[in-house]
């Protein structure tokens, strides 16, 4: 059985001083704090009850036991909105044959793809699961990570998916993390519905979706909208069923062309519209309207070598959010580094420093509905902030294939104390 290497529950409570808050990612309880400026964030029964100058924190707070941040930089716990954490197997074999010149799409076509990895996780079990994706977990989490999406997708039968979505739950209570699990049914048709495509997305909205529901495992549900995947009108079917039961939805939208699925999406009133690499003017002022989040995945657009860069410029001209995620999965993004896809949003997507910053916090933390918990460090929220070894926020983006030496607060908890 898998077992969480023992982190000491040990209480992040107390006074937190000689910090400098990341900009834009705080709220300060006197004014906005001048960068350089040693800020400090109160603890209390795993919540913040304070954050602000350190010269301005009231006297009732000075007797509280100390944590000496030691001019470190602080942002609020990082946030990944977008991956398949839990699946059977791995895919290198596929990586070969695209760098062989295959395409994803081929790849797919040739029995390959996700289809693969629903064998792999088929032939798991429940315990073999998590035993397989706590270590990925766990690299995750050492950068920061605190709160995670994972979604299922890779069972594609009933029994499999609640096997996966189960997995999901049991490692958000191996590590104190927050995880929120998304419902993805229709992600590919599995091989014994081939040439059935409305029978199989019938059993996502007639069978499955309702069961895993009451059962209590399903945060989201989701949708790979695509010509290899679901139409338009398969995607508007389960978002129908999504709606009946109240769930909140989000979509796997325009990654590999214009389907027009976000602005379905948005339409539904979805938490957040991903990959859009494809994405048109209307989809963008439909998600504008609807408030949702354009979910940024640049591990997959470099592991698939796509060309076609995701609107950023309208996005960001329609003020519409962006995030940025690991999109992990065995096929198109075996990444285990969310501050190495904030480098590539920069990099590829030309995404500012600021942005890839509140992608993988503020505006991550909305994808996934928690906006009000998680994402930002600010008074009444439980704590949840990292302490990074570096002089400037922009280092955070900077630096690639390194990992930081940082002290994670996750869940009022230290969960990782720095070494240096
Ligand atoms: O987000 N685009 C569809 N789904 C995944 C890939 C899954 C896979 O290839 O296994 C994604 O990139
Ligand atoms: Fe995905």
């Amino acid at each position: 059985m898998a077992q969480a290497n023992p982190h000491p529950a040990v209480s992040a409570d107390g006074c937190w001083h000689n910090l400098r808050l990341a900009p834009q990612l705080y709220v300060s309880e006197v004014a906005d704090i001048p960068e350089g400026t040693l800020a400090c964030i109160v603890v209390q029964q795993g919540r913040m009850v304070w954050v602000g100058p350190q010269d301005a924190m009231p006297a009732q707070y000075q007797a509280l036991p100390r944590h000496d941040g030691a001019g470190r930089l602080v942002t609020p716990g990082l946030i990944d909105c977008h991956t398949h954490l839990v699946y059977g197997g791995e895919r290198a074999n596929e990586f070969a044959m695209r760098l062989a010149g295959a395409s994803y799409e081929e790849v797919a076509r040739a029995g390959g793809g996700i289809v693969s990895s629903v064998r792999a996780t088929r032939e798991a079990s429940e315990d073999e699961l998590v035993a397989l994706a706590l270590p990925r977990l766990e690299q995750l989490l050492a950068e920061g990570v605190t709160a995670i999406e994972i979604k299922s997708g890779y069972g594609l039968a009933l029994e499999h998916e609640r096997k996966q979505l189960r997995a999901a739950r049991r490692l958000g209570e191996l590590c104190a993390v927050t995880v929120r699990t998304t419902f993805l049914g229709a992600h590919a048709l599995p091989p014994e519905y081939a040439g059935r495509s409305q029978e199989y997305t019938d059993l996502v909205c007639q069978v499955m979706l309702p069961a895993l529901a009451a059962e209590g495992l399903i945060d989201a549900v989701d949708v790979f909208c695509e010509r290899i995947a679901f139409s338009l009108a398969e995607t508007e079917q389960v978002f129908e069923a999504a709606k009946a039961l109240g769930l909140p939805v989000k979509l796997h939208a325009e990654q590999l062309s214009n389907m027009e699925g976000a602005a379905l999406a948005a339409r539904y009133g979805a938490l957040s519209c991903d990959h859009i690499e494809h994405l048109s003017e209307h989809g963008i002022a439909e998600m504008k309207k609807a408030g949702t989040v354009a979910v940024l995945l640049p591990g997959a657009f470099y592991t698939l070598r796509d060309t076609k860069v995701p609107p950023i410029e309208e996005l960001r001209a329609a003020k519409v959010p962006m995030a940025v995620s690991t999109d992990h999965n065995p096929g198109t993004s075996p990444c285990l580094s969310l501050l190495l896809m904030a480098n590539m949003a920069c990099t590829l997507f030309r995404l500012t420093v600021p942005e890839a910053l509140a992608g993988i916090t503020r505006h991550a933390a909305q994808a996934l509905g928690l906006q009000d918990e998680q994402g930002l460090i600010a008074v009444g929220r439980p704590a949840n902030f990292v302490l990074w070894p570096v002089q400037q926020a922009a280092e955070l983006a900077y630096w690639f294939g390194s990992k930081p030496d940082c002290t994670v607060v996750r869940q009022g908890l230290i969960a990782q104390q720095a070494k240096a």
